[in-house]
């Protein structure tokens, strides 16, 4: 099966998660877009959907999916979404597309966070996939010092603005033992707007496909 394949049939996976849910959270990327396509079939059923960026707003406008204000639903009962890499105790990365702000907050505004992967993603620690961390512009050097001094090697996403106007770097070679701790200690860093580390708010539910199988975790 391709990577494509893989991303389709779990994204297919993702669907008895919404049944009878009228708003859910919808997250960025190529395996959410797979989601976001099969949206269409069900449109009937959904309300709405609360957006995680200008791509997936446009996508879920373009199936016929009315896009809703996050103040305006309050607590969502499902989120899927995707990511970059998953540990075994579902701490995950994400933010590979730079919307890691926005997902972090559809994330902590849900009851249930169902992630969606294909088999690639899964490690037995993160960290090897650079870490994302979106900072306000005038903070980037400083937070790519600090980055250093835990260890990392930060890269500037140059030529890339987050919808919410602000700067991405990637930190190489953290070896994050201790996902939750890191996640704090990078909130801590005054600039830093968020971290892609979910492991705070983890994933509920991790899908991943591998061959024909579908492992829930
Ligand atoms: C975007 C993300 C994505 O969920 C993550 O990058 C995975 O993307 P894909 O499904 O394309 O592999 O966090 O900010």
């Amino acid at each position: 099966m391709t990577q494509d394949e893989l991303k389709k049939k779990v994204a297919e996976a993702a669907l008895k998660y919404i049944k009878d849910v009228p708003v859910i959270g919808v997250g960025t990327g190529s395996t959410t877009n797979f989601f976001i396509e099969m949206l269409a079939d069900y449109k009937a059923d959904i309300e709405g959907a609360v957006s995680s960026s200008v791509g997936t707003t446009e996508r879920l406008k373009k199936v016929g999916i009315p896009v809703l204000d996050l103040n305006d639903v309050g607590t969502l009962e499902v989120y899927i979404d995707g990511a970059d890499e998953i540990s075994p105790h579902k701490h995950l990365v994400k933010g590979g597309g730079g919307a890691l702000t926005r997902e972090k907050i559809i994330a902590a505004a849900s009851k249930k966070f169902v992630c969606i992967a294909d088999g690639s993603k899964c490690v037995e620690r993160l960290g090897a996939f650079p870490l994302p961390i979106e900072v306000i512009p005038m903070a980037r050097s400083y937070v790519a010092r600090e980055m250093v001094k835990l260890g990392g090697q930060p890269v500037w996403r140059e030529n890339f603005v987050t919808d919410n106007h602000n700067h991405i770097l990637d930190v190489r070679n953290l070896d994050i033992l201790d996902p939750i701790k890191m996640e704090q200690t990078v909130n801590n860093i005054t600039g830093v707007v968020a971290v892609g580390l979910f492991a705070m708010r983890p994933a509920d539910i991790v899908l991943v496909s591998k061959g024909e199988e579908i492992i829930t975790l």
